[in-house]
């Protein structure tokens, strides 16, 4: 016969092992294991210990069965304990624990090219319609490429030594300078190919001029060179005329004005007409015989034509920018527009 005392300790340790187990499988986290373990096994005030005290209570017959069942009880408890930890565990390694796909999600900022270089894919494209293929040219070159195959002379203001960016780790006999034009590629072109020819080439020209609205020590060229028997100054406006409708959309006029340029004769400065407005865009012209003459060509079976154009004018013409140093400032609030 089990004594009252007995019973009531026994009822305990079932009520202590139901309540563990049901705070356990409740417990979602590390954090919520470890309050139950508080709660139930804690050291100093667990409920565990309280129902052990209750042992001293137990008559010394009832005490080996009443400390068997308190020990099988403790080790159940202990159990329950190791299979939640290793689960809320688990739980905190799976992906789906950490991410609440409930969340609004992160958007990632895109962003696109800047609008120079999108202005040159965009001049590249149209040429490529009219057949001429984009070639680069290096931005270190050497004088004959930069000045002399481009007939212009020594004496020529354009080759004072301030007016030029030379490399200081050039050797004095070799000098060598930031192209100050993208004319150079036209002789690159020419001194490794044949005619017929129609290349356009874009790219960084460099010049020591101070910064203001139209001015950049550094920005970029649009070269332009066809060389084909019998070219004329007719090809010349028609290939501009038709390019500058396309690239600033609708029926674009072009004019030229008498000018000079040593590697071209006759030479002209090249304007577009905008919002009412004649604009200046660039220089342009027939190759010069001499020209032809310094990369092996000969002048009487084939002549050519060349423009050069600014590409941050016309980018900002076509964007109504008037101040190109904000190409350069690197603003996103600026360059978003684009
Ligand atoms: N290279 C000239 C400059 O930078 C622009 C130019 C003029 C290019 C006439 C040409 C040309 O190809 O034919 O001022």
């Amino acid at each position: 016969m089990t004594s009252a005392a007995l019973e009531s300790f026994l009822a305990e340790l079932e009520r202590l092992r139901d309540a563990a187990a049901a705070s356990l499988a409740a417990a979602v986290d590390a954090a919520a294991v470890e309050q139950a373990r508080i709660e139930f096994v804690g050291a100093r005030s667990g409920r565990l210990k309280a129902v052990q005290k209750m042992l001293g209570g137990i008559a010394a017959a009832d005490k080996p069965e009443a400390g068997k069942r308190f020990n099988d009880v403790k080790a159940a408890i202990a159990e329950l304990f190791a299979a939640a930890q290793d689960r809320t565990a688990a739980a905190a390694d799976a992906p789906g624990a950490v991410i609440d796909v409930t969340l609004p999600g992160v958007t990632v900022p895109l962003g696109h090219l800047h609008p120079v270089t999108q202005t040159i894919r965009r001049v590249q494209e149209i040429m490529a319609g009219l057949g001429f293929e984009s070639v680069d040219g290096p931005e270190v070159e050497d004088p004959w490429h930069n000045f002399e195959a481009l007939a212009i002379s020594p004496e020529h203001p354009a080759r004072d030594p301030l007016d030029n960016f030379y490399l200081a780790v050039a050797r004095a006999a070799d000098p060598l300078l930031l192209r100050s034009q993208t004319s150079t590629v036209q002789i690159r072109v020419m001194e490794s190919r044949r005619p017929p020819l129609r290349i356009v080439s874009l790219g960084r020209v460099y010049r020591p001029d101070t910064a203001d609205a139209t001015h950049y020590p550094m920005f970029h060229q649009v070269e332009g060179l066809l060389v084909e028997p019998g070219t004329t100054m007719a090809h010349l406006k028609s290939v501009l005329r038709l390019f500058a409708s396309s690239f600033l959309r609708g029926d674009v006029r072009v004019r030229f004005r008498p000018s000079f340029f040593p590697f071209t004769e006759p030479s002209v400065e090249v304007d577009m007409e905008w919002g009412g407005r004649w604009v200046e865009m660039g220089g342009a012209g027939m190759v010069d015989p001499a020209v032809l003459e310094a990369v092996g060509y000969d002048p009487a079976a084939v002549s050519g034509f060349a423009f050069g154009l600014g590409v941050e004018r016309i980018a900002a013409r076509r964007h109504g920018v008037d101040d190109i140093r904000d190409f350069y400032r690197n603003d996103v609030r600026f360059l978003r527009q684009f």
